[in-house]
C-alpha cells in the first residue's frame, strides 16, 4: 500500500482492512458471550464511529437496538478541549444494558462526558467499546471494557476517522507521516 495525501498532510498505511475486520469480529464475539440472552442498547458516537458501529452490529446476535449521538472535541489534529453535544439521545437508557461504541479514545474527555451523562440516567449496566485507544494521553477516568487496538500517540485517519472531515471513507487506517 502507498501513502495517501489529505489536504496538506501525508499518511502512511497503518492498520489493514483485514486486520480491522478481524478485530471487529473478535469484539462482537466477546459482547455476544458477555450479554448472552440479554438485550443491549448500543450508542454509537457520530461521526467517527459510524463505520465501526455498522460493522460491529453485523456480528452481534443479541436482541439489540442502536442509537447515535454526536459530540465533537477535535479540530484539525489537536484537541480543542471543548465538548459539544450536537445531537442528543432520544432513547431512554434507564434500566438497560448500554454499550457506547466509540471510534477512538485519546485524552478520554469525550467518553468521560458521555459516560457520566448516561450514568446519571441509571442504566442497568454501562460499558465502553472503542476500536482504538491512545493510552499515552488517556486519563483512565472511565473503564474501557472493549478495546480493539492500543496505538502510539500519532494522528490516524480512515475507517470513520477524519482529518478535517476527510478520509472517513477509507477502508483501512493510515497514520500521519512525520
Ligand atoms: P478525546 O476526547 O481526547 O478522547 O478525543 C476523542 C475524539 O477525538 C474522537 O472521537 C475523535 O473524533 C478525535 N480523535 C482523537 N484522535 C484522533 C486521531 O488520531 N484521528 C482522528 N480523530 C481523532
Amino acid at each position: 500500500m502507498n501513502t495517501i495525501q489529505i489536504k496538506n498532510l501525508t499518511f502512511k498505511p497503518y492498520i489493514t482492512k483485514e486486520t480491522l475486520q478481524t478485530t471487529v469480529k473478535t469484539i462482537a464475539e466477546r459482547i455476544n458471550a458477555d450479554y448472552r440472552d440479554q438485550e443491549v442498547l448500543f450508542i454509537g458516537m457520530l461521526n467517527g464511529a459510524f463505520i465501526f458501529a455498522a460493522d460491529l452490529l453485523k456480528h452481534i446476535n443479541l436482541t439489540c437496538k442502536i442509537s447515535f449521538v454526536k459530540m465533537a472535541s477535535y479540530e484539525g489534529t489537536t484537541s480543542t478541549g471543548e465538548i459539544k453535544e450536537i445531537i442528543g439521545l432520544n432513547e431512554s437508557v434507564k434500566g438497560k444494558h448500554v454499550i457506547v461504541v466509540e471510534d477512538i479514545v485519546d485524552t478520554g474527555l469525550t467518553i468521560q462526558t458521555m459516560y457520566h451523562t448516561l450514568q446519571a440516567q441509571q442504566p442497568l449496566s454501562l460499558e465502553i467499546c472503542t476500536l482504538i485507544l491512545k493510552p499515552e494521553k488517556y486519563d483512565n477516568s472511565v473503564p474501557l471494557k472493549y478495546v480493539g487496538h492500543s496505538i502510539s500517540n500519532e494522528f490516524i485517519v480512515g475507517y470513520g476517522l477524519d482529518y478535517d472531515g476527510y478520509g472517513r471513507n477509507i477502508a483501512s487506517i493510515y497514520q500521519l507521516q512525520e
